[in-house]
């Protein structure tokens, strides 16, 4: 049967875009039929869309009800997929929080169908943390999300808030009709659903006086995103962190700490988990107690630090009496990578080690090149994005324990 979705056109000048989508869409044979908002129709015409799509327009929340009792409800159940291209700044908000002022909003609430949303605004108001909360809430409620692209917008600014392509938003639809369960925030199979997962990530702070502090360059990046990607399939997840510039997955619960003895007090408090990621660059040590004062230069030269070591955060937690039925740890080396993974497999008692060669610009940046190695073998995971990386390692994670 042919499929269909829901076009819910909203108020911006990208909606010129989804007149074309209409036709990309009905050249795949794929139906559309089109929610024309308020602000939506002050940028093109529900003749136009009705002629594109060869089926009536709905506009008004009220004819639809004279016209048949729930009309509202059909129209969100009856198509495979909801589709909101452009999706405003305010379309997000009310969606985010349940507002059904309109028939548009009144759909998007009623409906049991997934949704995609194609942004499209200007950089600072896409920029703006109310719409980036509104998008998290959004997509910890399931909804997928397709740009917004990069570049010059109609008002003459630079930065992130172009609609999608309809060519790409097509391909999206398409994937999503298929069951394409690697899209992020899809709503698809929870193999993690009722498992506990405990993640660390980013660096830890040792403090040497009030003021000064011995630490690393660790983001963050890969660990937040393996909790986003666990949280995704469904597991519940915590994140003990060290500081990051980074936003918090919304799926996880986020625990902050400074030192290396906080992170492992933090660890020890969020026990039992199923599954343990260790992936935080926890500072092997610390300076032996941390001045009350500050430092002061000069008076007697330059102080000499003693350091003492910190506690080995993973050792701890794959030796603990309530151990996780799996220990990841991270072996971030620049040499010899997988003989030192294997070294640390049976030092720390983990049942897996993901290595990855930190030799080139991983630490901060925005790829990885990861191999997990366990008792068994190897397995080398190609140079990924962080988040896919850590989509690939949750699936491998998913596929032990399920
Ligand atoms: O011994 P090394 O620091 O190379 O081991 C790295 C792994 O051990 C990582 O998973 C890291 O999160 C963890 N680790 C830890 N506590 C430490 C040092 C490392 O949990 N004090």
């Amino acid at each position: 049967m042919a499929k269909h979705i829901l076009l819910i056109i909203g108020g911006g000048i990208a909606a010129y875009k989804s007149l074309f989508l209409i036709r990309v869409l009905a050249r795949r044979g794929i139906k559309s039929t089109v929610i024309l908002t308020k602000g939506g129709s002050e940028f093109v015409t529900a003749l136009s869309a009705g002629g594109l799509s060869g089926e009536k327009v709905y506009t008004d929340l009220f004819d639809l009800t004279a016209e048949a009792e729930m009309g509202h409800i059909e129209l969100s159940r009856s198509a495979d997929l909801v589709v909101v291209a452009p999706a405003t700044a305010d379309l997000m908000a009310k969606a985010a929080h349940g507002i059904a002022n309109d028939l548009a909003t009144t759909t998007l609430l009623a409906t049991d169908k997934r949704t995609l949303y194609a942004p499209a605004m200007n950089v600072r108001m896409w920029d703006n943390p109310a719409t980036q909360r509104n998008m998290k809430l959004l997509q910890k409620d399931g909804a997928l999300f397709i740009g917004p692209d990069e570049g010059e917008m109609a008002c003459g600014e630079f930065g992130h808030g172009r609609m999608a392509e309809p060519e790409a938003i097509a391909d999206t639809i398409e994937k999503i009709l298929k069951g394409d369960t690697t899209l992020d925030g899809l709503r698809g199979p929870k193999p993690l659903k009722g498992k506990k997962a405990l993640i660390t990530a980013g660096p830890t702070r040792e403090p040497i006086d009030p003021v000064r502090y011995l630490s690393n360059h660790s983001s963050g990046k890969q660990g937040y995103a393996i909790a986003a990607a666990l949280g995704r399939l469904g597991a519940e997840v915590t994140l003990v962190s060290g500081p990051v510039a980074i936003d918090p997955p919304a799926c996880a619960k986020l625990v902050k700490v400074e030192t290396a003895r906080d992170m492992l007090a933090a660890c020890e408090a969020a026990m039992p988990a199923d599954i343990f990621v260790s992936v935080a660059a926890v500072a092997d040590w610390r300076t032996d107690g941390c001045a009350e004062i500050k430092i002061k230069k000069g008076k007697s030269g330059i102080p000499a630090l003693k350091l003492v070591e910190n506690p080995d955060i993973l050792a701890s937690i794959a030796t603990a009496e309530n151990r996780p039925e799996l220990v990841i740890g991270f072996a971030a080396e620049t040499n010899d990578v997988i003989k030192h993974a294997k070294a640390k497999l049976s030092k720390k008692q983990c049942d897996w080690i993901v290595a990855n060669d930190v030799s080139g610009d991983v630490m901060g940046g925005d790829h990885n090149s990861l191999i997990v190695v366990t008792k068994g073998g190897e397995e080398v995971f190609p140079k990924l994005t962080k988040t896919d990386a850590a989509r690939r390692l949750a699936e491998k994670i998913a596929a032990e324990l399920t």
